[in-house]
Protein backbone atom coordinates (compact mmCIF):
# COMPACT_ATOMS: atom_id res chain seq x y z
CA UNK A 1 0.00 0.00 0.00
CA UNK A 2 1.44 3.43 -0.93
CA UNK A 3 0.55 5.92 1.58
CA UNK A 4 -0.27 8.46 -0.67
CA UNK A 5 -2.92 6.70 -1.62
CA UNK A 6 -3.91 5.40 1.87
CA UNK A 7 -6.69 6.77 4.10
CA UNK A 8 -4.64 7.65 6.95
CA UNK A 9 -6.20 10.84 8.48
CA UNK A 10 -3.62 11.39 11.26
CA UNK A 11 -4.08 14.03 14.27
CA UNK A 12 -1.11 16.36 15.52
CA UNK A 13 -2.65 17.68 19.15
CA UNK A 14 -3.77 14.84 21.34
CA UNK A 15 -8.04 15.21 21.40
CA UNK A 16 -9.05 17.05 24.50
CA UNK A 17 -11.60 14.42 24.73
CA UNK A 18 -9.25 11.42 25.10
CA UNK A 19 -8.16 10.81 28.37
CA UNK A 20 -5.99 7.82 27.98
CA UNK A 21 -3.30 6.95 25.71
CA UNK A 22 -4.84 4.38 24.10
CA UNK A 23 -7.86 6.74 23.16
CA UNK A 24 -5.19 9.71 22.08
CA UNK A 25 -3.24 7.39 19.77
CA UNK A 26 -6.44 5.43 18.18
CA UNK A 27 -7.58 8.96 16.94
CA UNK A 28 -4.19 10.49 16.64
CA UNK A 29 -2.87 7.34 14.32
CA UNK A 30 -6.29 7.40 12.31
CA UNK A 31 -7.57 4.13 13.58
CA UNK A 32 -11.12 5.06 13.82
CA UNK A 33 -13.55 8.57 14.21
CA UNK A 34 -16.48 8.81 16.80
CA UNK A 35 -20.04 8.65 15.24
CA UNK A 36 -21.96 9.00 18.33
CA UNK A 37 -21.56 8.52 22.12
CA UNK A 38 -19.45 5.07 22.15
CA UNK A 39 -20.43 4.58 18.63
CA UNK A 40 -17.11 4.42 16.30
CA UNK A 41 -16.00 4.28 12.34
CA UNK A 42 -12.75 1.73 12.05
CA UNK A 43 -11.09 3.55 9.70
CA UNK A 44 -8.77 1.68 7.32
CA UNK A 45 -5.82 1.24 9.72
CA UNK A 46 -7.98 0.64 12.53
CA UNK A 47 -9.87 -2.25 10.68
CA UNK A 48 -7.08 -3.62 9.44
CA UNK A 49 -5.83 -4.21 13.38
CA UNK A 50 -9.33 -4.92 14.28
CA UNK A 51 -9.52 -8.05 11.34
CA UNK A 52 -5.91 -9.60 12.50
CA UNK A 53 -7.12 -9.89 16.03
CA UNK A 54 -10.03 -11.12 15.19
CA UNK A 55 -9.16 -14.00 13.34
CA UNK A 56 -6.61 -15.02 15.68
CA UNK A 57 -9.35 -15.15 17.95
CA UNK A 58 -11.01 -17.47 15.52
CA UNK A 59 -8.08 -19.66 14.87
CA UNK A 60 -7.98 -20.28 18.58
CA UNK A 61 -11.99 -21.00 18.23
CA UNK A 62 -11.49 -23.53 15.52
CA UNK A 63 -8.85 -25.43 16.89
CA UNK A 64 -10.65 -25.81 19.85
CA UNK A 65 -13.52 -27.58 17.77
CA UNK A 66 -15.72 -24.75 17.82
CA UNK A 67 -17.39 -23.63 14.75
CA UNK A 68 -18.14 -20.47 13.38
CA UNK A 69 -21.67 -19.00 12.65
CA UNK A 70 -23.28 -16.02 12.26
CA UNK A 71 -26.57 -15.12 14.26
CA UNK A 72 -28.64 -11.59 13.30
CA UNK A 73 -27.16 -8.50 15.70
CA UNK A 74 -32.05 -7.72 15.56
CA UNK A 75 -33.26 -10.24 17.92
CA UNK A 76 -37.22 -10.75 18.62
CA UNK A 77 -37.64 -9.57 22.40
CA UNK A 78 -40.13 -12.74 23.20
CA UNK A 79 -37.16 -15.13 23.56
CA UNK A 80 -35.70 -12.97 25.68
CA UNK A 81 -39.21 -12.45 27.71
CA UNK A 82 -39.16 -16.69 27.90
CA UNK A 83 -35.84 -16.64 29.67
CA UNK A 84 -36.74 -13.87 32.34
CA UNK A 85 -34.32 -11.19 30.83
CA UNK A 86 -36.02 -8.88 28.89
CA UNK A 87 -37.26 -7.32 32.12
CA UNK A 88 -33.78 -7.64 33.91
CA UNK A 89 -31.57 -6.43 31.31
CA UNK A 90 -32.85 -2.79 31.64
CA UNK A 91 -31.50 0.41 30.23
CA UNK A 92 -28.54 -1.05 29.03
CA UNK A 93 -30.53 -2.98 26.10
CA UNK A 94 -31.77 -0.98 23.18
CA UNK A 95 -35.17 -1.90 22.44
CA UNK A 96 -36.67 -1.05 18.91
CA UNK A 97 -40.44 -1.35 17.36
CA UNK A 98 -40.61 -2.76 14.06
CA UNK A 99 -43.28 -1.47 11.41
CA UNK A 100 -45.80 -4.33 12.53
CA UNK A 101 -45.33 -3.28 16.36
CA UNK A 102 -43.62 -6.28 17.18
CA UNK A 103 -40.87 -5.69 20.17
CA UNK A 104 -37.13 -6.05 18.63
CA UNK A 105 -33.54 -5.72 20.40
CA UNK A 106 -30.35 -4.95 19.14
CA UNK A 107 -28.40 -7.69 21.06
CA UNK A 108 -26.11 -7.43 23.73
CA UNK A 109 -25.59 -11.00 24.15
CA UNK A 110 -26.84 -13.94 22.44
CA UNK A 111 -27.73 -16.81 24.88
CA UNK A 112 -31.50 -16.61 24.14
CA UNK A 113 -30.70 -16.74 20.40
CA UNK A 114 -28.13 -19.93 20.36
CA UNK A 115 -30.46 -21.33 22.95
CA UNK A 116 -33.45 -21.53 20.48
CA UNK A 117 -31.97 -22.44 17.81
CA UNK A 118 -30.32 -25.30 19.57
CA UNK A 119 -33.41 -26.46 20.83
CA UNK A 120 -35.16 -26.54 17.56
CA UNK A 121 -32.73 -28.91 15.75
CA UNK A 122 -30.83 -30.81 18.60
CA UNK A 123 -32.63 -33.08 20.51
CA UNK A 124 -30.53 -36.53 21.50
CA UNK A 125 -27.26 -36.93 23.56
CA UNK A 126 -25.54 -38.52 20.80
CA UNK A 127 -24.92 -34.70 19.17
CA UNK A 128 -23.47 -33.61 22.26
CA UNK A 129 -21.31 -31.16 22.87
CA UNK A 130 -21.83 -28.97 20.24
CA UNK A 131 -19.94 -26.01 20.46
CA UNK A 132 -20.70 -22.95 18.37
CA UNK A 133 -19.44 -19.53 18.37
CA UNK A 134 -19.62 -15.98 16.22
CA UNK A 135 -18.07 -12.99 16.02
CA UNK A 136 -20.95 -9.91 15.78
CA UNK A 137 -21.59 -6.48 16.60
CA UNK A 138 -23.36 -5.66 20.02
CA UNK A 139 -24.67 -2.90 21.84
CA UNK A 140 -24.95 -2.09 25.32
CA UNK A 141 -26.67 1.57 26.06
CA UNK A 142 -23.63 2.17 28.86
CA UNK A 143 -24.08 4.90 30.83
CA UNK A 144 -21.03 6.08 30.91
CA UNK A 145 -19.16 4.93 27.92
CA UNK A 146 -15.59 6.07 27.47
CA UNK A 147 -12.17 5.75 27.03
CA UNK A 148 -13.19 5.13 23.19
CA UNK A 149 -13.98 1.41 21.87
CA UNK A 150 -12.80 0.40 25.07
CA UNK A 151 -16.04 0.67 26.80
CA UNK A 152 -18.11 1.46 23.87
CA UNK A 153 -21.93 1.08 22.89
CA UNK A 154 -21.46 -0.45 20.23
CA UNK A 155 -18.68 -3.11 19.89
CA UNK A 156 -17.55 -6.44 18.26
CA UNK A 157 -17.44 -9.23 20.79
CA UNK A 158 -16.96 -13.49 19.74
CA UNK A 159 -18.96 -14.86 21.84
CA UNK A 160 -19.32 -18.94 22.04
CA UNK A 161 -21.47 -21.91 23.21
CA UNK A 162 -21.44 -24.79 24.66
CA UNK A 163 -24.21 -27.36 25.28
CA UNK A 164 -23.25 -30.81 27.19
CA UNK A 165 -25.05 -33.41 28.84
CA UNK A 166 -23.87 -33.33 32.13
CA UNK A 167 -21.49 -31.51 34.25
CA UNK A 168 -18.26 -32.86 34.02
CA UNK A 169 -18.71 -32.80 29.98
CA UNK A 170 -19.45 -29.19 30.50
CA UNK A 171 -16.43 -28.49 32.47
CA UNK A 172 -14.79 -29.74 29.64
CA UNK A 173 -15.99 -27.51 27.15
CA UNK A 174 -15.25 -24.89 29.78
CA UNK A 175 -11.91 -26.16 30.61
CA UNK A 176 -11.17 -26.05 26.82
CA UNK A 177 -12.34 -22.32 26.13
CA UNK A 178 -9.99 -21.70 29.48
CA UNK A 179 -6.87 -22.59 27.47
CA UNK A 180 -7.66 -20.94 24.20
CA UNK A 181 -8.36 -17.98 25.82
CA UNK A 182 -4.64 -18.01 27.65
CA UNK A 183 -3.03 -18.79 24.41
CA UNK A 184 -5.41 -16.29 21.98
CA UNK A 185 -3.77 -13.27 24.33
CA UNK A 186 -0.66 -14.95 24.31
CA UNK A 187 -0.66 -14.49 20.63
CA UNK A 188 -1.09 -11.28 20.83
CA UNK A 189 0.99 -10.75 22.81
CA UNK A 190 -0.89 -10.17 26.50
CA UNK A 191 0.18 -10.95 29.16
CA UNK A 192 -3.78 -11.99 30.68
CA UNK A 193 -4.64 -12.92 33.66
CA UNK A 194 -7.58 -15.18 34.77
CA UNK A 195 -9.43 -14.47 37.87
CA UNK A 196 -12.49 -15.66 39.81
CA UNK A 197 -15.30 -13.63 38.68
CA UNK A 198 -19.19 -12.84 39.88
CA UNK A 199 -21.58 -13.80 37.46
CA UNK A 200 -23.35 -10.76 36.57
CA UNK A 201 -26.36 -10.46 34.57
CA UNK A 202 -25.50 -13.86 32.40
CA UNK A 203 -25.90 -15.81 35.53
CA UNK A 204 -25.19 -18.84 36.78
CA UNK A 205 -22.02 -21.03 38.64
CA UNK A 206 -18.69 -20.52 37.71
CA UNK A 207 -17.29 -17.79 35.59
CA UNK A 208 -13.39 -16.11 34.91
CA UNK A 209 -12.80 -13.17 33.75
CA UNK A 210 -8.95 -12.40 31.77
CA UNK A 211 -7.63 -9.39 32.31
CA UNK A 212 -4.46 -7.54 31.06
CA UNK A 213 -2.68 -5.64 33.42
CA UNK A 214 -2.48 -1.65 32.37
CA UNK A 215 -2.94 1.18 35.18
CA UNK A 216 -5.87 2.56 33.28
CA UNK A 217 -7.73 -0.46 33.05
CA UNK A 218 -10.98 -0.62 35.33
CA UNK A 219 -10.81 -3.68 37.10
CA UNK A 220 -8.54 -4.56 40.44
CA UNK A 221 -6.38 -7.65 39.72
CA UNK A 222 -4.66 -9.51 42.40
CA UNK A 223 -2.22 -12.13 40.67
CA UNK A 224 0.53 -14.94 41.83
CA UNK A 225 3.82 -13.63 39.81
CA UNK A 226 4.45 -17.40 39.01
CA UNK A 227 1.03 -17.41 36.89
CA UNK A 228 2.45 -14.81 33.99
CA UNK A 229 5.33 -17.38 34.08
CA UNK A 230 3.66 -20.05 32.19
CA UNK A 231 4.09 -20.11 28.23
CA UNK A 232 1.36 -21.33 27.21
CA UNK A 233 2.12 -21.07 23.74
CA UNK A 234 5.05 -23.43 24.28
CA UNK A 235 3.05 -26.10 25.97
CA UNK A 236 1.51 -28.66 23.55
CA UNK A 237 -1.35 -29.05 25.54
CA UNK A 238 -3.43 -32.78 25.20
CA UNK A 239 -7.02 -31.77 25.92
CA UNK A 240 -7.26 -36.00 27.16
CA UNK A 241 -3.84 -35.71 29.86
CA UNK A 242 -2.74 -32.50 29.78
CA UNK A 243 -5.62 -30.10 30.19
CA UNK A 244 -6.94 -30.60 33.97
CA UNK A 245 -2.96 -30.24 35.76
CA UNK A 246 -2.58 -26.90 33.34
CA UNK A 247 -6.29 -25.58 34.19
CA UNK A 248 -5.34 -26.81 37.73
CA UNK A 249 -2.11 -24.33 38.20
CA UNK A 250 -3.92 -21.31 36.74
CA UNK A 251 -7.24 -21.70 39.02
CA UNK A 252 -5.63 -23.57 41.77
CA UNK A 253 -5.57 -21.88 45.07
CA UNK A 254 -2.55 -19.44 44.08
CA UNK A 255 -3.98 -18.27 40.77
CA UNK A 256 -6.34 -15.44 41.99
CA UNK A 257 -8.43 -14.94 44.96
CA UNK A 258 -11.19 -16.24 44.93
CA UNK A 259 -13.06 -13.39 46.82
CA UNK A 260 -11.27 -10.65 44.13
CA UNK A 261 -12.65 -7.90 46.83
CA UNK A 262 -10.14 -9.48 49.69
CA UNK A 263 -7.21 -8.70 49.69
CA UNK A 264 -5.73 -9.99 52.76
CA UNK A 265 -7.19 -13.28 51.69
CA UNK A 266 -4.47 -12.69 48.86
CA UNK A 267 -1.60 -11.60 51.06
CA UNK A 268 -2.37 -15.17 53.15
CA UNK A 269 -2.07 -17.37 50.10
CA UNK A 270 0.75 -15.94 47.88
CA UNK A 271 4.85 -15.12 49.58
CA UNK A 272 5.13 -10.92 49.34
CA UNK A 273 7.87 -10.97 46.32
CA UNK A 274 5.30 -12.99 44.06
CA UNK A 275 2.68 -10.78 44.82
CA UNK A 276 1.35 -8.57 41.59
CA UNK A 277 -1.66 -6.10 42.54
CA UNK A 278 -2.50 -3.68 40.19
CA UNK A 279 -5.69 -2.62 37.62
CA UNK A 280 -6.55 -3.93 34.29
CA UNK A 281 -8.59 -4.40 31.46
CA UNK A 282 -10.88 -7.36 31.00
CA UNK A 283 -10.48 -8.53 27.83
CA UNK A 284 -12.72 -11.67 28.00
CA UNK A 285 -15.24 -14.23 30.32
CA UNK A 286 -16.15 -17.27 30.71
CA UNK A 287 -19.27 -18.80 32.13
CA UNK A 288 -20.89 -22.26 33.63
CA UNK A 289 -23.92 -21.52 34.03
CA UNK A 290 -25.49 -25.30 33.69
CA UNK A 291 -29.48 -25.65 33.08
CA UNK A 292 -30.26 -21.87 33.60
CA UNK A 293 -31.63 -21.25 30.35
CA UNK A 294 -32.44 -24.84 29.09
CA UNK A 295 -34.42 -24.98 31.85
CA UNK A 296 -36.55 -21.50 31.20
CA UNK A 297 -36.44 -21.97 27.49
CA UNK A 298 -36.72 -25.67 27.55
CA UNK A 299 -33.50 -26.91 25.58
CA UNK A 300 -33.68 -30.56 26.24
CA UNK A 301 -32.13 -34.32 24.79
CA UNK A 302 -33.02 -37.38 25.03
CA UNK A 303 -30.57 -39.01 27.58
CA UNK A 304 -29.12 -42.33 26.75
CA UNK A 305 -31.81 -44.33 28.25
CA UNK A 306 -34.45 -41.68 26.92
CA UNK A 307 -35.20 -39.53 29.63
CA UNK A 308 -35.25 -36.09 29.06
CA UNK A 309 -31.91 -34.26 29.75
CA UNK A 310 -31.79 -30.56 30.12
CA UNK A 311 -28.41 -29.77 28.50
CA UNK A 312 -25.77 -27.77 30.23
CA UNK A 313 -24.27 -24.78 29.12
CA UNK A 314 -21.15 -22.23 29.13
CA UNK A 315 -21.01 -18.90 26.96
CA UNK A 316 -17.50 -17.17 26.47
CA UNK A 317 -17.33 -13.97 25.80
CA UNK A 318 -13.92 -11.97 24.20
CA UNK A 319 -14.45 -8.21 23.61
CA UNK A 320 -12.33 -8.01 20.09
CA UNK A 321 -12.78 -4.12 19.32
CA UNK A 322 -11.67 -3.82 23.12
CA UNK A 323 -8.81 -5.41 22.19
CA UNK A 324 -7.31 -3.02 20.01
CA UNK A 325 -7.16 -0.81 22.55
CA UNK A 326 -5.64 -3.14 25.25
CA UNK A 327 -3.04 -3.45 22.63
CA UNK A 328 -2.53 0.05 22.71
CA UNK A 329 -2.60 0.86 26.02
CA UNK A 330 -0.12 -2.46 26.95
CA UNK A 331 2.26 -0.92 24.01
CA UNK A 332 3.29 2.23 23.64
CA UNK A 333 5.75 5.11 24.13
CA UNK A 334 5.93 8.51 23.78
CA UNK A 335 6.20 8.17 20.10
CA UNK A 336 3.22 6.52 19.60
CA UNK A 337 1.78 3.09 18.91
CA UNK A 338 4.14 -0.63 19.27
CA UNK A 339 2.16 -3.03 17.46
CA UNK A 340 3.26 -6.75 18.53
CA UNK A 341 4.01 -8.00 15.09
CA UNK A 342 1.06 -10.65 15.07
CA UNK A 343 -1.92 -7.91 14.95
CA UNK A 344 0.39 -5.31 12.91
CA UNK A 345 -1.62 -3.51 10.26
CA UNK A 346 1.27 -3.73 8.72
CA UNK A 347 4.41 -5.81 8.79
CA UNK A 348 6.93 -2.78 7.15
CA UNK A 349 6.72 0.49 6.87
CA UNK A 350 9.44 1.56 4.16
CA UNK A 351 10.33 5.32 3.81
CA UNK A 352 11.37 6.87 1.00
CA UNK A 353 13.21 9.99 2.50
CA UNK A 354 13.44 11.67 -1.32
CA UNK A 355 10.17 10.84 -3.44
CA UNK A 356 10.82 12.16 -6.72
CA UNK A 357 14.62 11.68 -6.50
CA UNK A 358 14.98 8.75 -9.47
CA UNK A 359 17.40 6.61 -7.64
CA UNK A 360 15.11 6.66 -4.28
CA UNK A 361 12.41 6.30 -6.09
CA UNK A 362 13.97 3.07 -7.72
CA UNK A 363 14.81 2.13 -4.72
CA UNK A 364 12.12 1.99 -3.17
CA UNK A 365 9.88 0.71 -5.61
CA UNK A 366 12.71 -2.60 -6.04
CA UNK A 367 12.56 -3.36 -2.25
CA UNK A 368 9.05 -2.91 -1.89
CA UNK A 369 7.70 -5.04 -4.70
CA UNK A 370 10.66 -7.86 -3.27
CA UNK A 371 8.76 -7.50 0.03
CA UNK A 372 5.11 -8.19 -1.57
CA UNK A 373 6.00 -11.41 -3.29
CA UNK A 374 7.84 -12.47 -0.29
CA UNK A 375 4.75 -12.50 1.30
CA UNK A 376 4.92 -9.33 3.39
CA UNK A 377 2.31 -6.18 4.14
CA UNK A 378 4.20 -3.07 3.44
CA UNK A 379 3.17 0.23 3.77
CA UNK A 380 5.79 2.71 1.38
CA UNK A 381 5.59 6.31 2.68
CA UNK A 382 5.97 7.84 -0.93
CA UNK A 383 4.79 11.04 0.00
CA UNK A 384 6.92 14.38 0.22
CA UNK A 385 6.30 15.08 3.26
CA UNK A 386 9.69 16.32 5.11
CA UNK A 387 11.81 13.49 6.67
CA UNK A 388 10.71 14.48 10.01
CA UNK A 389 7.35 14.40 9.68
CA UNK A 390 7.76 10.80 8.12
CA UNK A 391 9.45 9.10 10.98
CA UNK A 392 7.29 10.84 13.12
CA UNK A 393 4.26 9.33 11.39
CA UNK A 394 5.88 5.88 11.10
CA UNK A 395 6.78 5.66 15.07
CA UNK A 396 2.96 7.01 15.65
CA UNK A 397 1.33 4.12 13.59
CA UNK A 398 3.81 1.73 15.27
CA UNK A 399 4.93 -0.76 12.14
CA UNK A 400 6.90 -3.10 13.76
CA UNK A 401 10.30 -2.62 11.24
CA UNK A 402 10.52 0.43 9.51
CA UNK A 403 13.30 0.65 6.77
CA UNK A 404 14.32 3.71 5.49
CA UNK A 405 15.74 4.77 2.07
CA UNK A 406 17.20 8.38 1.55
CA UNK A 407 20.27 9.74 -1.03
CA UNK A 408 22.84 9.92 1.08
CA UNK A 409 22.71 6.20 2.28
CA UNK A 410 22.17 4.90 -1.29
CA UNK A 411 25.63 6.58 -2.31
CA UNK A 412 27.00 4.35 0.57
CA UNK A 413 24.84 1.47 -0.85
CA UNK A 414 22.83 1.09 2.49
CA UNK A 415 19.30 1.11 3.42
CA UNK A 416 18.80 1.98 7.31
CA UNK A 417 16.44 -0.73 9.22
CA UNK A 418 14.99 0.16 12.82
CA UNK A 419 12.97 -1.54 15.11
CA UNK A 420 9.90 0.17 16.48
CA UNK A 421 9.97 -1.59 19.67
CA UNK A 422 13.46 -1.42 20.93
CA UNK A 423 14.66 1.49 19.04
CA UNK A 424 17.64 -0.18 17.91
CA UNK A 425 18.66 0.73 14.17
CA UNK A 426 21.75 -0.47 11.83
CA UNK A 427 22.26 -0.25 8.17
CA UNK A 428 22.32 -3.20 5.97
CA UNK A 429 22.90 -3.41 2.02
CA UNK A 430 19.09 -3.55 0.23
CA UNK A 431 19.67 -6.95 -0.75
CA UNK A 432 20.90 -7.89 3.14
CA UNK A 433 17.62 -6.02 4.46
CA UNK A 434 15.38 -8.25 1.77
CA UNK A 435 16.95 -11.11 3.52
CA UNK A 436 16.85 -9.84 6.81
CA UNK A 437 13.09 -8.70 6.40
CA UNK A 438 12.07 -11.89 5.43
CA UNK A 439 13.92 -14.24 7.65
N1 LIG B 1 -19.12 -1.78 26.50
C1 LIG B 1 -18.17 -2.55 26.03
N2 LIG B 1 -17.28 -2.08 25.12
C2 LIG B 1 -16.31 -2.87 24.63
N3 LIG B 1 -16.15 -4.16 24.99
C3 LIG B 1 -16.99 -4.68 25.88
C4 LIG B 1 -18.05 -3.91 26.45
N4 LIG B 1 -18.75 -4.69 27.32
C5 LIG B 1 -18.15 -5.89 27.30
N5 LIG B 1 -17.10 -5.90 26.45
C6 LIG B 1 -16.19 -7.02 26.16
O1 LIG B 1 -16.92 -8.21 25.93
C7 LIG B 1 -16.48 -9.25 26.82
C8 LIG B 1 -17.63 -10.13 27.23
O2 LIG B 1 -18.68 -9.37 27.79
P1 LIG B 1 -19.30 -9.62 29.22
O3 LIG B 1 -18.36 -10.29 30.13
O4 LIG B 1 -20.62 -10.18 29.00
O5 LIG B 1 -19.41 -8.07 29.62
P2 LIG B 1 -19.43 -7.36 31.04
O6 LIG B 1 -18.15 -7.74 31.71
O7 LIG B 1 -19.49 -5.89 30.70
O8 LIG B 1 -20.63 -7.86 31.70
C9 LIG B 1 -15.89 -8.50 27.99
O9 LIG B 1 -14.93 -9.28 28.64
C10 LIG B 1 -15.28 -7.28 27.33
O10 LIG B 1 -13.99 -7.59 26.84
MG1 LIG C 1 -17.51 -9.50 31.85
Amino acid sequence: MRLSRFFLPTLKEVPAEAKIASHQLMLRAGMIRQSSAGIYSWLPLGFRVLKKIEQIVREEQDATGFQEMLMPTIQPADLWRESGRYDDYGKEMLRITDRHNRDMLYGPTNEELITDIFRRSVHSYKDLPTLLYHIQWKFRDEVRPRFGIMRGREFLMKDSYSFDLDFESARRSYNKMFVAYLRTFARMGLKAIPMRADTGPIGGDLSHEFIVLADTGESEVFCDAALLEIDVLAETVDYEDDLEPLIERWTGPYAAVDDKHDPADFEARVPEDRRIKGRGIEVGQVFYFGSKYSKSMGASVAGANGEEVDVEMGSYGIGVSRLVGAIVEASHDDGGIIWPASVAPFDIGLLNLKAGDAACDKAAQDLYESLRIAGLDVLLDDTSERAGAKFATMDLIGLPKQVVIGPRGLKAGVVEIKDRATGKRFELSPEAALSYLTA
